[in-house]
């Protein structure tokens, strides 16, 4: 299996969206995009809950795949306002997003929680996008890659190769996402993917750990796109801002195509 002969390039529409946006924006990102060969991207939309059984009926899945934002660890049961990966699967997402920033920083959750999700997601066949990062205290500390290696550690701790074969880590440093954020440069960045790439191969055994896509997100534009694909250890980009308008995206992902020579 090779993973990694292609580009991973995905958004989370965070909670901007309504229905009708979101499936507006599918069908126009579809019809931008369907003349790129699905062999050198791997294109996906993470809506809120709400819109993906919308997506469903509009999305054709060889052109976008597409999921959840948070999911819970559960399958079924006493757990109040959340949504299981069973459920999930019902409305066709065979992605789920563990551990956002936002999810960690606003709503407390905890690597422990995080692990159990990324179990839940895993065992249900669905793909996990495992997030992790740091805050803007800890780099400056100095002490980014302890705490990218403590998250791997904990938020991946029991996972097998077998599991890890669905399971794709999107780093993205806290002090960079958002409308506050400065992205990371290029070469730092890239730094912290060889360090994660570094953890996994701990994780997991060397060729297992070398297929894991290692997305970057945060702060991610028109004009840092190419430049952050080129460099080592980044396999793909996840976006917040600069994707959420289909014809801004459609460019992105064209030009970051290009430069890898894959279009
Ligand atoms: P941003 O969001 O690109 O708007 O910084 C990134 C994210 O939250 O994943």
């Amino acid at each position: 299996m090779n993973r990694l002969n292609k580009i991973y390039i995905g958004t989370n529409t965070k909670m901007y969206k309504n229905i009708k946006e979101t499936t507006d924006f599918i069908e126009r990102l579809q019809d931008l995009t369907k003349d790129i060969p699905r062999d050198v991207i791997e294109l996906f939309v993470l809506p809120s809950y709400i819109a993906l059984d919308g997506v469903s009926k509009v999305a054709n899945k060889k052109l976008i795949k597409y999921g959840s934002q948070n999911v819970s660890f559960e399958e079924k049961g006493q757990f109040t306002g959340e949504i299981s990966p069973v459920m999930l699967q019902e409305a066709g997402a065979t992605i789920a997003m563990i551990g956002h920033s936002e999810r960690r920083n606003i709503f407390n959750e905890t690597d422990e929680e995080e692990n159990k999700k990324v179990k839940s997601v895993l065992n249900n066949n669905m793909t996990a996008l495992l997030c992790i990062g740091e805050k803007e205290e800890e780099k400056e500390f100095g002490i980014s890659d302890e705490v990218l290696v403590t998250q791997l550690k904990k938020c991946l701790y029991n996972i097998s190769d077998k599991q890890a074969q669905k399971l794709i880590v999107a780093y993205e440093p806290v002090w960079a996402i958002g409308v506050n954020g400065k992205p990371a440069s290029k070469e730092y960045a890239s730094k912290r993917h060889i360090k994660i790439k570094k953890v996994l191969e701990e994780i997991f055994s060397a060729d297992v750990a070398k297929e894991i896509p290692i997305l970057y997100g945060g702060s991610v534009n028109k004009d840092n796109a190419k430049e952050l694909i080129q460099m080592d250890g980044i396999d793909g980009l996840f976006i917040g801002r600069s994707a959420w308008e289909a014809n801004s995206f459609n460019e992105i992902i064209r030009d970051v195509l290009k430069v890898k020579n894959l279009i």
